[in-house]
């Protein structure tokens, strides 16, 4: 006989990042009319020592949102579900091996470092008709940064020049294509841990024989150096086709500016050229959900390039940057996207907006004439 099918259980504290299935006794006729979303994450959720580990800023406040606005969310761990295909069920799953309901919607969490796994799961879910934000075929494109910026390029998106070589690297023929200084990036690095300038043809060398002696099946691209982006780059972020807002980020002791590397986020008034080619990025990309990271190409700040994609974007540093609820976005999106009418009392962006007219003193505006 068929099990019958649990809800997932929310997250109730910031440290239970691993779902389980819940009896159903505690189901109240309010939360049953809620709407059942899954925000899914990947890794075993406790430290190397096997301590829980606290839930991020973004997803914390994710979950905070979305439950005090209609939804019903929970955190699960991608290796909790279980690809288990039947043609007769299509309206369950197995999570932590119990038939458990299908959510409404699946918020991905995992970019960069989504596994195979776990993108058999986002399709398997897409295969029972939930909506996954972002697509599994996005989440994976936008892994690989140079097949991101070879899809860019040939729509016609400016991306600084890349080239891949094997090793042992022909450093004259890199340097002429790409002169000095040339950055090197590591395909499956993130933070900036992963990237390189070098100054001189003996750098580049010494980087490639360290990287390779670190690993001999290391993937390296080799770019041109966008010299008037050094030590700073702008993050915008888009939800649904929708521009929600942009953060430059500067760096003072690093050509990275990555905030993991020190660099500090303040409000940024895209100007139109760069809005176009973000919202282009993410159409092209086939992304919901994305944090697109842009290069200034010129020193008057109105000419970009595509630095890199995210498609999880965390919101922390983007937040305390632009006064924005980024969660706010998302829930509109969702509700359009899931077909989700809003409920009549739902709030409006007053405090958004309240925040951005405070924001706007420190604004560091170089849209003058745009
Ligand atoms: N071609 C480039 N020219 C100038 N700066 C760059 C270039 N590529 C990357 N950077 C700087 O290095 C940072 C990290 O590079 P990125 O490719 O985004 O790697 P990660 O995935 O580790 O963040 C960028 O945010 C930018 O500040
Ligand atoms: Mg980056």
């Amino acid at each position: 006989m068929a099990q019958a099918p649990t809800d997932a259980k929310p997250v109730t504290s910031t440290s239970s990042i691993a779902s389980t299935a819940s009896t159903g006794k505690e189901d109240t006729v309010a939360a049953l009319n809620k709407i059942r979303g899954w925000i899914i994450v990947q890794g075993s959720g406790k430290s190397e020592q096997g301590a829980p580990q606290p839930v991020s800023y973004t997803i914390g406040r994710m979950v905070k949102y979305l439950n005090s606005h209609g939804f019903d969310m929970s955190v699960i761990n991608s290796n909790d579900i279980d690809v288990y295909l039947t043609a007769d069920d299509r309206k369950s799953i197995l999570v932590s091996q119990k038939v458990t309901k299908l959510p409404r919607f699946v918020l991905a969490r995992t970019g960069a470092k989504t596994d195979f796994y776990t993108l058999a799961v986002y399709r398997h879910l897409e295969h029972l008709d939930v909506p996954v934000i972002n697509s599994p075929t996005a989440i994976d494109t936008v892994k690989d940064k140079l097949f991101t910026l070879q899809i860019l390029a040939q729509n016609d998106i400016p991306v600084p020049k890349t080239i891949l070589l094997k090793h042992p690297v022909n450093s004259k023929y890199v340097i002429n294509k790409l002169g000095l200084p040339i950055i090197i990036k590591l395909l499956s690095g993130m933070q900036g841990n992963g990237v390189f300038m070098a100054e001189t043809e003996k750098q580049l060398k010494t980087y490639c024989d360290l990287l390779v002696g670190v690993n001999p099946y290391a993937k390296m691209i080799f770019q041109e150096c966008v010299k008037s982006s050094l030590g700073r780059d702008v993050r915008v972020l888009v939800v649904g086709g929708k521009i929600v807002g942009a953060m430059m980020r500067s760096n003072d002791s690093d050509f990275r500016a990555n905030i993991h590397r020190g660099a500090t986020g303040t409000n940024f008034k895209l100007p139109s050229r760069g809005e176009y080619l973000a919202l282009a990025t993410t159409r092209i990309l086939g992304l919901d959900v994305a944090g697109v990271d842009l290069l200034f190409d010129d020193a008057n700040g109105k000419h970009f390039k595509i630095c890199e994609v995210n498609s999880s974007p965390g919101f922390e540093g983007f937040e305390k940057a632009t006064g924005l609820n980024v969660s706010k976005y998302l829930k509109a999106y969702i509700q359009l996207k899931c077909n989700i009418p809003p409920p009549r009392e739902d709030d409006d962006d007053t405090d958004d907006e309240t925040k951005n007219e405070q924001n706007k003193d420190n604004n560091i505006d170089t849209n003058k004439s745009d």
